[in-house]
């Protein structure tokens, strides 16, 4: 894990979002936002459609919801879990029966009993998060035996650098006054490490066009899917 001169600062990043939260859809569905559609799908590669309707899933940095209706849609149980209040608020508009959990996972705890759920998903929370070894082992404790966690990241420092940049001009757009932000790389292989020690057994690792702000270009995140074994 490598250590930053300005790291993510949760409370910065909860006011961004906070902030945020009323256009996030809006935003992101202007850049093509196919995060979510490709945790699903990866999901669906483990776990036919009917299954799915049996399943018990924790959506970590669920945000306004966008993976957690496709897993809703599909019949399952959702718990969406958030540092922000207001992007949860957004969530809740439309599925107001979901539980929503808010909580700080840079703090390396996710609050849940162990063994909880048949599918752990987080997509787009890892650049927000300097302890992915923590947050890995977290994602590995809440699932079950035979379940499924799976996540995207950034790997490169060219991305890190795409992506603050587009967090800059939202931060001055969102709030009044420049925060200071700076997101997360983090390696493939140390993700694999990580992953490995806390019994979860790779099913696929790919990269995946994640979306496209005009002006930012296409940013590539990876994607990882694993089973707990
Ligand atoms: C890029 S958004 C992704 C939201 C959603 N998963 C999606 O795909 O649209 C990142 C989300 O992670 C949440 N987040 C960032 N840092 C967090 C932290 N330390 N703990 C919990 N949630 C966090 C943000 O509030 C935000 O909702």
């Amino acid at each position: 894990m490598g250590l930053l001169s300005n790291p993510p600062d949760s409370k910065h990043t909860r006011a961004k979002f906070n902030k945020w939260s009323p256009c996030y859809n809006w935003d992101v569905n202007d850049w093509d936002w196919q995060g979510p559609e490709h945790i699903f799908a990866s999901v669906l590669n483990n776990h036919d459609t009917a299954s799915l309707e049996d399943f018990k899933v924790a959506d970590l940095g669920a945000g306004t919801g966008i993976l957690t209706r496709k897993f809703i849609n599909s019949g399952s149980d959702v718990v969406a879990f958030d540092i922000s209040e207001k992007m949860l608020g957004e969530l809740r508009k439309v599925n107001p029966n979901v539980p929503v959990i808010q909580s700080d996972m840079q703090a390396g705890c996710v609050p849940s009993r162990s063994d909880q759920f048949n599918i752990a998903v987080a997509c787009g929370l890892f650049e927000f998060i300097r302890d992915s070894d923590r947050l890995i082992s977290e994602l590995s404790r809440i699932t079950k035996k035979g379940g499924t966690v799976s996540f995207t990241t950034l790997e490169t420092e060219a991305t890190v650098q795409k992506v603050d940049r587009l967090i800059s001009g939202l931060l001055s757009y969102v709030t009044p006054r420049k925060l200071p932000h700076r997101t997360m790389a983090h390696k493939k292989d140390s993700i694999l490490a990580s992953a490995g020690r806390t019994g979860l057994e790779l099913n696929e690792h790919s990269k995946v066009k994640a979306y496209r702000p005009a002006g930012i270009g296409t940013v590539t995140y990876n994607l990882f899917n694993f089973t707990k074994i």
